[in-house]
């Protein structure tokens, strides 16, 4: 039998995670969206590219969470987007109650699921979702640094005029202005960047990483990035139905971990069926525990906003 996997937003990232996804092959997939028409007319679409790319996954686009039931995987999407000039942040009070509600009918209808969310501000929703699906952490988590180190890795690459493959790169803390990139940690083919990039243009690539999501919202005006999103959700989906057990930064509720406890930040985890299955604690130097420290203030005072008690 194939697994399940639901959508929640059939905007550009919820339909484009729909298509990489059902393109696959693993799964069947179901696509929710409150307008009539939208997830529909999206599936259908997708579902008639079928005959040619030949793939036997089924994909639905549908306005009821019941067809949702029994999700092995729920991938959440829905909310506001940015426009061009505002931060991530400033989606938070919007944002928190689209994902409330998306929240209580996902566990409603699968309540074994793993929850991959999307919406943003990310470390934040991920958070309030871990706190109203009383799923333990390890079923719950955001995407942030396998998005933020795609975009590094490409600068790199064209920088240096090197293949992507041989681009690794350490990325973590918040998926906003104060998330960490760690230059001595991102290597190509083993070398640091330290070695082999004057500091001037790593500060360049870095800047141009952290405000990667901003560029394109600026550049398309209606709407943020969807494509690289939509391949990092699917790198991730990937882990835990294929059972890959592949480590890969993502938005994760630390307790106690790199000495932050009751916040969720990217650090690097192994993904696989269950899906976080262990939380890797890199050896950081002194200053950048101090910068990932800040940096989950950041999303702190974030969730402190939203008020959620115990
Ligand atoms: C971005 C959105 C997904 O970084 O936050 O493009």
């Amino acid at each position: 039998m194939l697994s399940k996997i639901s959508i929640i937003g059939a905007g550009n990232v919820g339909a484009s995670c729909a298509q990489r996804l059902v393109e696959r092959g693993y799964a069947d997939i179901v696509l929710v969206d409150i307008i009539d028409g939208l997830p529909q007319g999206k599936a259908l679409d997708i579902l008639e590219s079928a005959p040619i790319l030949n793939f036997n996954s089924h994909l639905i686009g549908t306005n009821s969470y019941q067809e949702t039931a029994n999700s092995d995987v729920v991938i959440i999407t829905s909310g506001l987007g940015r426009k061009p000039g505002m931060s991530r942040d400033e989606l938070l009070s919007t944002n928190m109650s689209i994902v409330t509600e998306v929240t209580h009918q996902v566990v409603n209808y699968s309540p074994d699921c793993i929850i991959i969310m999307v919406t943003n501000p990310v470390d934040a929703m991920t958070h309030l979702a871990i706190h109203l699906s009383h799923f333990s952490r390890n079923k719950v988590f955001g995407l942030s640094g396998v998005l933020d180190s795609a975009r590094f890795s490409s600068f790199i690459a064209a920088e240096l005029d090197v293949s992507v493959e041989d681009v690794s790169v350490c990325i973590l803390g918040q998926h906003g202005g104060n998330m960490i990139v760690i230059p001595r940690l991102s290597t190509v083919n083993g070398t640091p960047i330290t070695k082999i990039l004057p500091q001037e243009i790593i500060n360049r690539l870095v800047e141009r990483t952290i405000n990667g999501g901003a560029e394109i919202v600026g550049l398309l005006k209606t709407g943020g990035a969807f494509y690289a999103p939509s391949a990092a959700i699917a790198q991730m989906v990937d882990a835990v139905i294929l059972d890959k057990k592949k480590i890969l930064p993502c938005a994760t509720y630390l307790q106690g971990e790199y000495g932050i406890k009751d916040t969720v930040i990217s650090v690097p985890v192994k993904l696989g069926k269950n899906g976080i299955e262990q939380i890797i604690e890199l050896e950081l130097t002194p200053e950048e525990k101090q910068a990932l420290a800040s940096s989950a203030k950041a999303v702190q005072e974030l969730v402190k906003v939203m008020k959620l008690g115990r």
